[in-house]
């Protein structure tokens, strides 16, 4: 397993089909307000690749994010296990999911690892749970 934060060449879980795929997806962004694209791909356990893109709207608030398309596009088709999720921007440096994002990524794989890649294909790494350190639970 990768060291949190560190940054390696390369993890056994990315794969080039998995570089491949983000970046394929990263250019279908819709992204006319902020001009930011963003590229997600989720590796399932049992090996399948959801792939996702963020999605604006000109109700700024409507704007999904990539991750959760990626995410929920996996989920739909009934995968509940998964391993990694590759996030790529060409826009932004080491692009991190957002909060909404983490919870929603907390929901269905809290053990999830992310990595970021830049434009380098420099990959660095975080275990959901560092970057989402006390996720909201309902307990009653
Ligand atoms: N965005 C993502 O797709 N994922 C994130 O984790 C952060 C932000 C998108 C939303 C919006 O389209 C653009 O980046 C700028 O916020």
């Amino acid at each position: 397993m990768a060291k949190t934060s560190s940054k390696t060449s390369l993890h056994k879980e990315i794969s080039k089909e998995l570089i491949r795929q983000v970046k394929t997806v990263t250019r279908k962004s819709y992204a006319p307000y902020s001009k930011i694209q963003v590229g997600a791909a989720v590796y399932c356990a049992n090996g399948h690749i959801y792939t996702g893109c963020n999605v604006e709207n000109s109700s700024y608030s409507l704007t999904i994010c990539a991750e959760r398309v990626a995410l929920l596009k996996a989920i739909s088709e009934g995968e509940r296990e998964f391993q990694l999720l590759l996030l790529y921007s060409p826009d932004i440096d080491r692009i991190l999911p957002c909060g909404a994002c983490l919870q929603v990524l907390n929901e269905f794989a809290p053990r999830i690892l992310i990595a970021t890649m830049n434009k380098k294909k420099e990959f660095y790494f975080y275990p959901l749970q560092t970057l989402l350190t006390k996720p909201f639970r309902i307990s009653r």
